[in-house]
């Protein structure tokens, strides 16, 4: 192998373009059909009756319906119980049909249509189907990222998988905390530059990461408040299932964002853009946008490949107007320092999270 590394001359050389996969939509009767077959398959070995969703334009490692997000739809017939797995990836649901309980360790909780929950990486969850109905869930998760760094981690519970600290380790380890205290910092210079010992790269603080469960009986009531807003509000007519754990990077798990919109009838947003990719799932209502210069419409049961990362979009509201799920990639890139986001196609580009950041007339509208 050694010997077949190659060196690739790239002085001078211009910026790949980059390719836009198109917006696309999988309509309510195809996500219909597919829950219909996985219902008609014999269960598999750990319950996981799945399908993933896969765009035209992926070449892999694994199924994706955008670059760095997958959507399954996953099926529990009644009675059936899935087998819990260790996952390094980490997950945000929305369950769109039946009902069933939710264990992880010694929280339990039913969910019901359209109740959104997260699963944090490396937590491992048992879905039951309680209810008479098939349960139905969308999963989104940022595997295909993990894939393609070669180290989406996947045990199940009973191998290998975790390895449980004993008593006395986690005592040894609270007595030994913060040993990094001993490896004080070296300052270099006067901007902040330091150089610091190895214990603060394996002793880094915690945030305690928890799954959290938005009910849709909750959610719902407060939707009204967007939905009754001037359609002169010049931001979005939604609201972000946040998990403190992501602190300033406002999402639902620590890659994705999930928001909950509800457009009045007859609102058209303008076109912008973000680096950050975006799946809608229509819940209610219909709409349409347009992608890249490419129109498409879309009406409750679809799945909507609605924002290719950097693709200049916008989406309006028809008739009654819509409610809608999105899942965006964007506390990923802001980890990353990526987070790129042009307002409108006249603002100017901006860095988010290091840039001033974005003004709505919010305030004036409440005046
Ligand atoms: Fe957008």
């Amino acid at each position: 192998m050694q010997n077949d590394i190659s060196l690739v001359d790239v002085s001078g050389q211009a910026p790949r373009e980059q390719t836009f996969w198109p917006t696309v939509v999988l309509p309510k009767a195809r996500i219909d059909l597919e829950i219909d077959r996985l219902a008609s398959i014999p269960r598999p070995d750990d319950g996981r009756r799945a399908a993933a969703v896969n765009h035209p334009m992926n070449t892999g490692p694994v199924p994706a319906f955008a670059p760095g997000i997958d959507v399954h739809i996953e099926v529990l017939k009644p009675g059936e119980q899935t087998t819990p797995m260790l996952r390094n990836s980490s997950h945000v649901d929305m369950c769109i049909r039946g009902s069933a309980t939710v264990k992880s360790g010694s929280k339990e909780f039913p969910v019901e249509k359209f109740d959104v929950w997260n699963t944090p990486a490396m937590h491992p969850v048992t879905y039951t189907n309680t209810g008479n109905d098939l349960f139905v869930r969308l999963s989104y998760s940022n595997a295909p990222l993990l894939e393609r760094l070669d180290v989406h981690y996947i045990s199940d519970t009973a191998s290998q998988g975790q390895v449980e600290r004993s008593a006395a380790d986690t005592e040894l380890a609270d007595k030994q905390r913060r040993a990094r205290e001993a490896a004080k910092p070296i300052y270099i210079g006067t901007e902040g530059a330091q150089m610091l010992g190895y214990e603060w790269l394996v002793d880094i603080d915690t945030v305690d990461s928890k799954l959290l469960h938005w009910p849709w009986k909750d959610i719902a009531p407060h939707l009204e408040t967007v939905y009754g807003m001037d359609i002169s509000y010049t931001g979005r007519h939604l609201y972000v299932l946040y998990n403190p754990a992501t602190e300033r990077r406002i999402g639902t798990s620590h890659s994705f964002f999930a928001t909950i919109a509800k457009l009045p009838p007859g609102k058209v947003d303008k076109p912008h853009r973000h680096t950050s990719a975006a799946i809608n799932y229509i819940m209610w209502g219909n709409g349409k946008s347009v992608v890249n210069g490419e129109r498409v419409e879309w009406q409750a049961g679809d799945l909507h490949f609605s924002a290719p990362g950097w693709s200049v979009h916008n989406h309006a509201s028809r008739d009654e107007g819509f409610v809608a799920l999105t899942i965006q990639d964007h506390p990923l890139h802001l980890a990353m320092e990526s987070l790129l986001w042009q307002e409108t196609l006249k603002s100017p580009v901006l860095k988010l999270g290091s840039d001033a950041g974005i003004q709505t007339n919010l305030a004036s509208m409440e005046a």
